[in-house]
Order: C-alpha cells, then sequence, then structure tokens
C-alpha cells in the first residue's frame, strides 16, 4: 500500500511538474503529436491502383504449344491487338482520329524543339531543356534551338569528310546527343560505344564495326595503337574539356602523320555557328533515318555484344515508355530527367529520349556508371526522374538502413511501410529534393543477384519515389520486362524482385530446354522475346526464366 502510493506520489508530481512549466509551446507539440498518431486512423486513402491489377500483371494467351509456355503481353496490347509499333506521331492540326506514323529519331528532336502545344497547334509553352552538370563549374544550360545549331553543325561537317559509321565513346553529353541526332538527321550510322573499353577493346569495335570515325574525349585513347589495330580510322574528332582548350589538339603525333584526320569538337562547331542553320535541316521525311549500333559489354563473358537497333525498334521502344506510365505520373513538361547509368544502354536511352519527346528537361552528367553513388543525382540540379544502375540502388539502400534514428523518426517508418503494404505511396516530407520516379534495370548478361524486394522498399522509403525494374537485353530496345510503379510489394526474407510484366512493345514465352521444362502449372524455360522492339522480331534470351503467381517474369 505504501509502496502504492508512493509510486502515485510520483506520478503526480511528475504530472504537476508538466503543469507548472506548461506554455503554448507545450500545448502546440501536444496538438502537433496527436494529430500525427491520429491523422491515419480518420483519414485512410484507397490504394494507389486496383489490388486485381497486381494481381495479374500481364495477359497470358489461352493456349500454349507443346514445350512451350504460354505467351505473355502487356494489359495494354492483349492477344487480339498489335504491340506497340511507334511514337503515332500526327503533323500539328491534324484531325484526331487520323492514322499517324511510327516516327523516327528525327520525331523526337522534332518535337522536342517545337514544344508543347495545344489542340490547334499554337505553342503552349516553353520547349525543354538541356543541362549540363559540370563538376566545379556548375551548370550549363542549352536551349533546344542551339543545340539543333550544333546537330546541324556536326552533321554537315561530317557528310562532307565522307563519315559512314562514326563511333560514338562520350560520356552523357550533348555531344553524345548531338552526334546521335545528327546521325538520323545527316543518315549516317550512329556506333554508341560504352565507355571504359580498353584500348584493344575499342579497336575491336570499331573494327567489327566498321567505324570509320571515332568521336572521344581528348587525349583517352592511344590514337596510334588505334590506327595500328584498325587502320579504316578515316577520322577522329577530340571533346576537349573547357579547361584544356588552349593546347593544341588538332596536331598528329608522329608516325602517325597523314592517316587519320584531326578535328576538334568546339572548333568545328565555331566555325559553322554563324552558317549552320537553327531551324530542323530540311530531310526526306519518305527515306527512314540508318540503324543504331549499340555496343555493350558483357559483364561475364567479358566481351562485347553489338546490338544493330533499327529505328523502328527505338520508337517502339520509346512508346512503350511512354504508354506504360498510368496516366497522373506521365512524363510532362515539370519533369526533369537525369541518368546516372551510361545513355549508351539502350534501357536509359529510350527513357531519355521518352523524357525528350514529352517536352520534359534532361540533365546530363559526365558521372555514370556502376560505381556512381546516388547522391550524384542531386549535385547542383533537382531531377524528378532519376535512372541507376542496381548497384548505385543497393549501396544508397544500405546507407539508409543503417542510418540511426530517433523515436519518432522510427514511428514514421513504421507509419511509412504500413501505408505501402496497403498499396499506398506515403508522402516524405521534403527537406530533400526528392525525385517522383526512379529506373533501375537488370541486364540478362549480368549475373549478380538481382535486387530483392526488401531493397525495393527500402528505396522507396527513402526516397519517396516510385520505382520500375526493368529486365533488359542487348537484342532488345528499351526493356523487355519491367514492374508496375504500383507494385509495392515486400518480403521479409531476401525474396528477389520480379521483374514485372512484358512493356507493350513485346511479347515474350519460355520454351523448354536443359531439363527446365514448362507445365500447365508452371512456366519455365528459356526466355524468346518476339516484337517490334526486337533485334530482327526475335531473340532468344540465355537465361532460364519463369513466371510469378502475379504474372511477371522472374529468374528461375
Ligand atoms: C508536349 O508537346 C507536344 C507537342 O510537341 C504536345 O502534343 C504535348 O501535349 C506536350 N506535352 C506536355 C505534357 O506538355
Ligand atoms: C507533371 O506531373 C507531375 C506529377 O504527376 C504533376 O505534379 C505536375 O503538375 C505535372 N505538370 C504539368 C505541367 O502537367
Amino acid at each position: 500500500m505504501a509502496e502504492g502510493s508512493s509510486l502515485l506520489q510520483q506520478l503526480d508530481a511528475g504530472l504537476e511538474q508538466l503543469f507548472a512549466g506548461w506554455s503554448i509551446y507545450t500545448t502546440l507539440l501536444c496538438l502537433g503529436l496527436v494529430t500525427y498518431l491520429l491523422y491515419p486512423v480518420f483519414f485512410t486513402r484507397d490504394p494507389d491502383t486496383h489490388p486485381l491489377l497486381l494481381a495479374r500483371q500481364c495477359s497470358p494467351s489461352y493456349v500454349r504449344q507443346p514445350g512451350e509456355s504460354a505467351v505473355y503481353r502487356s494489359l495494354e496490347t492483349p492477344l487480339s491487338y498489335p504491340l506497340k509499333s511507334g511514337l503515332n506521331v500526327k503533323e500539328p492540326g491534324a484531325p484526331r482520329w487520323a492514322a499517324g506514323k511510327d516516327g523516327d529519331l528525327r520525331d523526337v528532336w522534332k518535337k522536342a524543339l517545337r514544344g508543347p502545344i495545344d489542340d490547334e497547334g499554337k505553342p503552349a509553352g516553353e520547349p525543354g531543356k538541356i543541362y549540363t552538370v559540370l563538376g566545379s563549374e556548375g551548370v550549363t544550360e542549352h536551349r533546344l534551338s542551339d543545340v539543333t545549331k550544333e546537330i546541324n553543325a556536326v552533321g554537315e561537317y561530317l557528310v562532307q569528310h565522307g563519315a559512314k559509321r562514326v563511333a560514338i565513346h562520350v560520356p552523357n553529353s550533348i555531344e553524345f546527343l548531338v552526334t546521335l541526332f545528327a546521325a538520323s538527321f545527316y543518315s549516317f550510322v550512329p556506333v554508341i560505344v560504352l565507355q571504359e573499353q580498353s584500348s584493344e577493346a575499342l579497336s575491336d569495335v570499331l573494327k567489327t564495326t566498321h567505324a570509320d570515325t571515332l568521336i572521344t574525349a581528348a587525349g583517352s585513347v592511344s590514337l596510334q595503337a588505334l590506327l595500328e589495330q584498325h587502320p579504316g580510322l578515316k577520322q577522329v574528332i577530340w571533346v576537349v574539356e573547357r579547361t584544356s582548350r588552349h593546347m593544341d589538339w588538332n596536331e598528329v603525333p608522329e608516325g602517325v602523320g597523314g592517316k587519320a584526320e584531326i578535328a576538334v569538337w568546339h572548333d568545328i562547331i565555331e566555325e559553322r555557328k554563324s552558317l549552320a542553320p537553327t531551324g530542323l535541316p530540311t530531310y526526306n521525311v519518305e527515306k527512314p533515318p540508318p540503324n543504331v549500333f549499340a555496343v555493350s559489354q558483357g559483364a561475364l563473358t567479358k566481351g562485347y555484344q553489338v546490338g544493330e537497333f533499327t529505328q523502328h525498334n527505338i520508337v517502339a521502344a520509346i512508346a512503350a515508355q511512354l504508354s506504360v506510365l498510368p496516366r497522373p505520373h506521365r512524363i510532362n513538361s515539370s519533369d526533369m530527367l537525369l541518368s546516372l547509368a551510361p545513355l549508351s544502354s539502350s534501357y536509359p536511352l529510350t527513357i531519355a529520349l521518352a523524357a525528350l519527346y514529352s517536352n520534359a528537361s534532361l540533365a546530363l552528367t559526365s558521372v555514370s556508371g556502376e560505381k556512381v553513388p546516388y547522391d550524384a543525382a542531386f549535385r547542383r540540379v533537382k531531377p524528378t526522374i532519376v535512372i541507376a544502375a542496381p548497384s548505385t540502388i543497393r549501396e544508397a539502400c544500405k546507407t539508409f538502413r543503417e542510418q540511426p534514428r530517433g523515436m519518432l523518426q522510427k514511428y514514421a517508418i513504421w507509419q511509412q511501410t504500413k501505408s505501402l503494404a496497403e498499396g499506398i505511396m506515403p508522402k516524405l516530407s521534403s527537406e530533400h529534393p526528392r525525385p517522383r520516379l526512379i529506373y533501375t534495370f537488370e541486364s540478362s548478361d549480368n549475373r549478380a543477384d538481382p535486387l530483392t524486394l526488401a531493397e525495393l522498399e527500402d528505396l522507396r522509403l527513402l526516397t519517396g519515389a516510385r520505382t520500375a525494374y526493368a529486365f533488359t537485353d542487348a537484342k532488345v530496345a528499351g526493356a523487355i520486362a519491367q514492374t508496375s510503379i504500383y507494385d509495392y510489394r515486400r518480403s521479409e526474407d531476401g525474396e528477389q524482385a520480379a521483374f514485372g510484366g512484358p512493356l507493350s512493345s513485346v511479347e515474350f514465352k519460355l520454351v523448354d530446354e536443359n531439363g527446365h521444362k514448362n507445365s500447365d502449372e508452371k512456366a519455365l524455360g528459356k526466355l524468346v522475346v518476339t516484337g517490334p522492339a526486337v533485334v530482327g522480331g526475335e531473340t532468344k534470351v540465355d537465361r532460364f526464366m519463369t513466371v510469378t503467381d502475379f504474372n511477371t517474369l522472374a529468374y528461375a
């Protein structure tokens, strides 16, 4: 009894103290705390999408051939519909019901340059912009009309110098985009080469793809070694950083003289700037621009794969990326996209092109690749859409997980986790710049473990962004499959994340091989992908895969 009363006494004393020190701030604090704790009890939101759409993320065909699984298609293009083949490009003012063309890369630039227009074809806002993030020097802003001038200057130069196949060996930069679009307008073949190649690998790639011109960072490769191994190289264009432009880069090193012509990017632009038209060059709409070669490095084989994409492959992939986003989350003119993955991979490239096509802005940073930290995306710019390699995501999640947290922070995370489990994307406070969409992707020849469901959940808690996780292959433009941005599923154990349903530009099936057999209960086998985004129309991916209970593609 005595003990009990003394406890109460203590409590009372505590309360008295609390009330003695009570002030308007304590009241506000308490009110805030109570509102914060009770808010979710009284205001519940509907899940972001209908649960049935997550339970069946793509549509299988009703029959399957012997030795094969059913054919799986995107919910946007069920079996009786044609797969998405292009951008449905219409001239401004064309009637709504008129059928559009599939289009090509020239249409992408044309539309980006024109900017937003209203229903009558009148300008309805500023076109997007391109920003270059330079380490210490800050951010340079490029208007698309100025970039068009560069496209014309470089295009004309290359045509006059007889370039037929131009290797682009530069980081994510304005030079990369200018050369890519110049190739389409001026009809030469761009060969997009991944950076971080050894000198031998580079000359090997140039030889295999019969490149006659190389655009690369000044001094990044040994010209002599290149020319020895690939005498077919006729000219080299150095891209020189602002800080080293005072040096003479036109000089040909001794012993190499006469074999290859050397030019410097900024000289070409300077010389032709006043002459080059600011508008688009005139081009033959009927004549499709040449194919785009993309050279990717196999992580396992150490060899490389050359994907020869037709313009059709690329626009189909862009169109699929545009339409896969649910209407409220489409890329629009207030977005800025930044890729921490090299644009020489077709997946980041098609998303960047989709952003340009949607009047969004691009931010280009030359730091890109597997080892780049997530925070690098937010140096000096505030992108709303970020593309990053899985290793970048994994590192960011690890740091997030290990962060020390106070009680209320832990409670907030618990709330957000609960909200995700209910299918609702929580709104995070925004003291940091927050992207709204994050894309990441696993390439078929990358043998590292895919991201786990837990990691993808950490990513959502860390960033508040919706996430698409894609499965790509060197012979398919863009991606084969990609998770729904509404799929917030998680699991306690280390369960690997699946890749979602196919995009609308492809369909896939699994075929029996080496004892991996399809049955009525389970789809299991090597992945065969068909459709407008696939090089040659069909390819077999060298991976055993399966289809989950949610109709999503996953490693077997
Ligand atoms: C972007 O511009 C095109 C025309 O070039 C227009 O059709 C489209 O509606 C614009 N989109 C946005 C989101 O402003
Ligand atoms: C673009 O989309 C975002 C997110 O969906 C939205 O908040 C914003 O208002 C949109 N901007 C325009 C210009 O439509």
